[in-house]
């Protein structure tokens, strides 16, 4: 027997006074036994036969608790060769000090990037963006929302909102929202970003590939022209398995806000 199976008995017996119906125990030993990397990506999980005879369970149980995984995205199946541990993402590391576009990051670490549709066009704006672009009730909002896809994985959906007199013609953006507003004078010099824990419902879920309810970030970014003046409004959902974002903090100096 491999030592993968070692591991995942281990914990099966562990768990095995839980009481819980048993394919949700042999599901949660496999889980817990990848979770603390007993088992690492692209390991073959022992044969569905060999699985049930050692843990004296039927077939069935065994196949229930491996279909979880694997829609789940814990597992995969790979056809006649069998089940493997599913291969770790490559995580992203972002600056949170520079006012980048997801283009120029991906495009910087070598990664081809392109996206997907979902909306775009000239709305009446929200509260929310009535307020936050300074757009009043008689004026139009241009919306873009897309799927960032960076090397065939999508990492993040981005619905941003900006004045319809920046964007008259959403249809007309390139693949960079930002190339678009170079052209014009508009690119935002500065941005606020706001980053917070979200767990992803079923839509965003399908749409990013992971299993619904998993652990997301949720990031607003508001940005501005050197006039001050808000151009941006965009609220993202990114995958919480793909990206780092990393500061730098420096000591205030005197004077500064902060200083203890
Ligand atoms: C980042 C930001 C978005 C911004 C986007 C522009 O991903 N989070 O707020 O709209 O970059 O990217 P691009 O110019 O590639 O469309």
């Amino acid at each position: 027997m491999s030592e993968a199976a070692d591991q995942i008995f281990a914990m099966l017996k562990q768990s095995a006074q839980s009481g819980a119906p048993l394919y949700l125990q042999l599901r949660k030993s496999i889980e817990d036994a990848v979770n603390r990397g007993l088992i690492g990506p692209g390991d073959a999980l022992p044969s569905e036969r060999d699985i049930a005879s050692k843990a004296d369970i039927s077939r069935v149980t065994v196949r229930k608790a491996v279909q979880d995984l694997v829609k789940g995205g814990i597992l995969v199946q790979r056809h006649g060769s069998g089940t493997f541990v599913a291969p770790r993402m490559e995580r992203v590391e972002q600056s949170l000090s520079r006012l980048t576009s997801f283009t120029e990051d991906m495009a910087r670490r070598g990664m081809a990037v392109r996206s997907a549709w979902l909306d775009r066009g000239l709305y009446a704006p929200s509260p929310d963006e009535m307020m936050v672009l300074g757009l009043s009730s008689n004026e139009l909002v241009a919306r873009v929302a897309r799927l960032r896809i960076a090397n065939d994985t999508p990492l993040a959906i981005e619905r941003a909102a900006l004045s319809a007199s920046v964007l008259p013609d959403p249809a007309a953006i390139g693949s960079s929202l930002y190339a678009a507003l170079e052209t014009t004078g508009h690119r935002p010099v500065r941005a606020v970003q706001r980053i917070s824990a979200a767990n992803l419902g079923d839509d965003d879920a399908r749409l990013l590939e992971v299993p619904s309810g998993i652990a997301g970030l949720h990031i607003e970014r508001i940005s501005y022209l050197a006039s001050g003046k808000v151009i941006e409004f965009t609220r993202s959902i990114y995958r919480g398995d793909a990206y780092d974002f990393v500061a730098e903090l420096r000591l205030s100096g005197p004077g500064e806000e902060g200083r203890p």
